[in-house]
């Protein structure tokens, strides 16, 4: 489970420790997006949260990360990223796991000064197409505005806008930092990741803090 201010990176190393696992990813806020664009019932409900850079409520998200862990896809394992994100979601997390005994392998935490996540967030472009993330800073396109992969324009995220970036990291600090403390006393302890550094770095750090390597 990948813990972390918004911008710190959980997106992409995630996808790729999935990968490297061959276990599916479930990134609630890309699985919010995507009910927004499909325009589902928790799509509606999510939509004004999300565009405020507030916390979907608890009971909506758990009913959805309960529902995705359920199918058969999330039977060999798993990567969560960006859940859960209160304490009452940990809860909520914490007996679905215990009601299968089942338990987490590693709790990360993603350590990134703040200066440094506003660079990234003012950065992140997102293909329209198939969801590609780049930086312009550090990750950019090959060509200006079109994504390599399938040829999607690049956009900034809705809620990268920086008014709202500074409500997400508000929300943060006052909903998500109390998991710190909350983990470290639970039977999964939290393992601090230094994720500062190019994304190849922190992979290989993610790996040796996951006992992966
Ligand atoms: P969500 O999409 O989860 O947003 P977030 O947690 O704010 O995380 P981000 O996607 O902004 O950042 P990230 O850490 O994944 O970084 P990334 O890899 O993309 O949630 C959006 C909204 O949905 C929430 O605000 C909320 O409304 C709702 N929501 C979601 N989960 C919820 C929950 N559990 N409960 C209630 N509501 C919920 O990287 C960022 C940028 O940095 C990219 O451009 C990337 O290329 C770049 N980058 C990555 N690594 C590096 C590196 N090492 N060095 C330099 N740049 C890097």
């Amino acid at each position: 489970m990948l813990l972390g201010p918004p911008g710190a990176g959980k997106g992409t190393q995630a996808e790729r420790l999935a990968q490297d696992a061959d276990v599916p990813v479930y990134a609630m806020g890309d699985i919010l997006r995507q009910a927004v664009r499909d325009d589902t019932p928790v799509g509606r409900e999510a939509r004004r949260f999300m565009e405020a850079g507030e916390l979907v409520p608890d009971q909506v998200v758990l009913d959805v990360i309960t529902d995705a862990l359920s199918s058969p896809a999330a039977a060999p394992g798993f990567v969560l990223d960006g859940f859960p994100r209160t304490v009452v979601q940990a809860e909520g997390l914490a007996g679905w796991l215990e009601e299968r005994q089942l338990e987490l392998d590693a709790v990360v935490y993603f350590e990134v000064p703040e200066d440094e996540l506003l660079r990234r967030l003012s950065g992140r472009r997102i293909c329209t197409g198939c969801g590609a993330v780049y930086n312009v800073y550090n990750r950019p396109p090959a060509e200006d505005g079109v994504c390599d992969l399938c040829g999607g324009s690049l956009v900034t995220r809705e809620d990268d806008e920086e008014e709202t970036v500074r409500n997400r990291l508000r929300v943060y600090h006052q909903s998500t930092e109390p998991l710190l403390v909350w983990y470290e006393g639970s039977a999964t302890p939290l393992r601090q990741l230094d994720a500062v550094g190019e994304v190849d770095e922190v992979y290989r750090r993610l790996l040796r803090v996951v006992g992966c390597s």
